[in-house]
């Protein structure tokens, strides 16, 4: 039987710690639950939020409908050959835990993404991406509740259109599914990933590290540089990194020699946004409530007591500053949810890219 609660706080579900509440939240522990979660809402004609983790969405305002928390739990091995294993996890399955269960059962190839926070269930919305791994490259299907008829669907990998942090639940299926389990293909033979030059540099020492070792130091790394959300409330990167054309990176490399550029192809170039914050002086900025973490530019954190608004205010003067010193156009990575009243900043659609 699922419990919907009214009038409920999301401040615990949100790993900004942001102040919000929910007119209705329940939570669905199996796609049965999840089929009464929508007819309770269809019942009413309540618009419905999803919920995982809280860790990539920032709540501008209270949410209006029905906020569903998704917990469907699982972890089993479907399938493979040779070395290969297909497992299939339920998508309210916590991304860490899975990462570090695969790596017990020597199951490899998620080592890369480990400490990420979130669920199984969002890492396909926005791709995630570490250490010069992306979900995509471990992909092969997902299962997806139907909005409009509470049917199953399976989709591929091409079916998901996964690009840098995006896919197609950013666009065209925005609204219309939920994620409900992943379908990964790993490999019981160790073939780590070290091009990423910060993992590399920090290997160094090591002849042939194993999955274990790489995993363990992309932990330290990413806790010596990312705050803690239960210790210090924050969403990761706060912007994706912008892809420019290479004339314009090329022309931004000339006046900033120290800039760190990665191709993505011929026309294409990747920036690191962190790079372009820090340079333009917001590292460490507090402003009140809110501000620029001290040792990673790209991740704002919340201090207590502030709002979204407030946050998404800080945003929108980096994006500001930024686009005045360099020309690029910084663009928001977690989901906005909620009404937005921040005078200057386009609300764009909702959980979509976000431009700023
Ligand atoms: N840099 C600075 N100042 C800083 C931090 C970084 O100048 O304060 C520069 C450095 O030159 C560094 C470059 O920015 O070489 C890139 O920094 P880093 O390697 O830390 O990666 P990032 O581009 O800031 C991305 C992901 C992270 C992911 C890391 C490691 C995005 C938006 N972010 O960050 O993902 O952990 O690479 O692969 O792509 C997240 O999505 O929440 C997240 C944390």
């Amino acid at each position: 039987m699922v419990n919907f609660l009214s009038r409920a706080s999301l401040q615990g579900f949100n790993t900004l710690a942001l102040p919000a509440s929910a007119d209705y939240l329940c939570t669905a522990s199996s796609v049965d639950e999840l089929r009464q979660a929508l007819a309770f809402a269809r019942q009413r004609k309540l618009p419905i939020t999803v919920l995982g983790g809280g860790s990539n969405i920032i709540f501008a305002g209270d949410v209006t409908g029905l906020v569903i928390r998704i917990a469907i739990s699982g972890i089993e091995k479907v399938g493979g050959e040779g070395d290969s294993v297909l497992v299939r996890v339920g998508a309210g399955e916590n991304w860490h835990q899975l990462v570090l269960y695969a790596l017990q059962q020597h199951w490899y190839g998620l080592e890369n993404l480990s400490l990420i926070p979130g669920c199984a269930g969002a890492a396909p919305i926005q791709n995630i991406g570490a250490y010069g791994v992306e979900l995509a490259q471990r992909f092969v299907s997902l299962e997806a509740m139907a909005l409009d008829s509470g049917d199953i669907i399976t989709l591929d990998r091409a079916a998901c259109r996964f690009g840098y942090r995006d896919s197609v639940f950013k666009h065209e299926l925005k609204g219309q599914v939920i994620i409900t389990a992943i379908t990964l293909a790993l490999s019981t033979a160790a073939n780590p990933h070290l091009d990423y030059p910060e993992l590399r540099d920090a290997l160094a020492a090591i002849d042939q590290p194993t999955p274990q070792q790489v995993s363990a130091t992309i932990c330290a790394l990413r806790q010596r540089k990312l705050p803690d959300p239960a210790e210090r409330p924050n969403v990761g990167s706060f912007f994706k990194n912008p892809v420019i054309p290479v004339a314009q990176a090329q022309q931004l490399k000339d006046k900033h020699p120290d800039l760190p550029l990665y191709p993505v192809s011929d026309q294409q170039t990747k920036l690191p946004a962190a790079w372009l914050i820090d340079r333009a002086g917001w590292k460490g900025v507090r402003r009140g409530t809110v501000g620029v973490h001290d040792r990673q530019a790209l991740v704002l954190v919340h201090f207590g007591g502030g709002s979204g608004a407030d946050l998404l205010q800080l945003a929108a003067d980096i994006a500001a500053d930024v686009a005045r010193r360099f020309n690029v156009q910084l663009e928001l990575e977690p989901a906005v949810i909620g009404a937005v009243d921040v005078g200057r900043v386009d609300r764009g659609q909702h959980n979509a890219g976000f431009r700023l």
